[in-house]
């Protein structure tokens, strides 16, 4: 027969057995935190192009081009390496490494739901398939060469508050204005962004201790016409 205190011993195991289980969720959430919650629909949805445009760009690729070593530029190179980077992005964080700063919320959401989902080229659920960011080479203007070689190889630590802020290369006024000749229009042997390329240099950029790619011939190339264009 149910009794109050039957009812009331009923009330309090139930409850036990909620707290329990809203403890467990909490610990769960806890650990994903810094991640978030994946959701299927990203799961889904995330493709190889996504992860390279959205975090291998911003976080990798200046030392993890096509140069030698991890690749993360192909999709066949990049998948080759999946539990490397699950274990060292989202594990040991011992990437990315300095002076490229940790992934943020979102990034760390994108390649975990990536990795999660196996590393696809392509969308599990189908949908459309994001471009690839790079779809064409370095051409000798300012926007192409501060998108394939400033922000991936210099500005990192050129700029406010990192170890070259001294001689920032942020934008086109940073280049054309400096006390340092860094751009001399017309003049590509006077400039100094070009000398620091050369391989004698006695101050090579980037710096090869920095873990960053070396500069291309063809983004070198472009950069030396471009200013021999007077850097329009
Ligand atoms: C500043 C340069 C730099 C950046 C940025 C960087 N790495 Fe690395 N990475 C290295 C160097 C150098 C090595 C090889 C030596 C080592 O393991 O420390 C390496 C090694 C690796 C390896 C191989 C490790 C292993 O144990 O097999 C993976 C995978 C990797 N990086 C992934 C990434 C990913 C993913 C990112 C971006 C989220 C990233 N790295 C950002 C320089 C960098
Ligand atoms: C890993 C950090 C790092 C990266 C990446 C880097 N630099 Fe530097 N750079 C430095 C440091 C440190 C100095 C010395 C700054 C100082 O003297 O205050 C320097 C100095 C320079 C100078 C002045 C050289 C001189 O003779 O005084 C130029 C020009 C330059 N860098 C251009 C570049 C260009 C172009 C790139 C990209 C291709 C680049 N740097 C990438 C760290 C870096």
């Amino acid at each position: 027969m149910w009794t109050v205190a039957n009812i009331s011993n009923f009330v309090l195991s139930v409850s036990a057995v909620l707290m329990l289980a809203s403890c467990n969720y909490k610990i769960e959430k806890k650990q994903l935190e810094n991640i978030g919650p994946i959701s299927q629909e990203l799961r889904q949805s995330v493709s190889y192009n996504q992860v390279k445009s959205e975090v291998f760009r911003d976080k990798c690729i200046s030392c993890h081009g096509n140069s030698g070593g991890v690749n993360l530029e192909s999709y066949g190179a990049a998948f080759q390496h999946l539990e490397a980077i699950k274990k060292t992005v989202l594990k040991t964080k011992t990437m990315p490494k300095p002076p490229f700063s940790g992934l943020n919320k979102r990034q760390l959401e994108i390649l975990a739901a990536w990795i999660e989902a196996g590393g696809p080229e392509k969308p599990l659920g189908g949908g459309p398939v994001e471009p690839d960011p790079d779809p064409v080479p370095i051409e000798p203007t300012y926007s192409s060469i501060k998108k394939n070689v400033l922000e991936l190889k210099c500005i990192s630590c050129h700029k406010t508050g990192e170890q070259a802020g001294r001689i920032p290369l942020v934008t086109k006024e940073d280049l054309l204005n400096s006390p340092y000749d860094l751009v001399v229009p017309g003049d590509p042997d006077e400039s100094g962004i070009m000398i620091v390329l050369e391989p004698g240099a006695r101050k090579f950029m980037p710096p090869k201790d920095s873990g960053i790619s070396p500069i291309t011939e063809e983004e070198k190339n472009a950069i030396k016409v471009w200013i021999q264009n007077g850097a329009p």
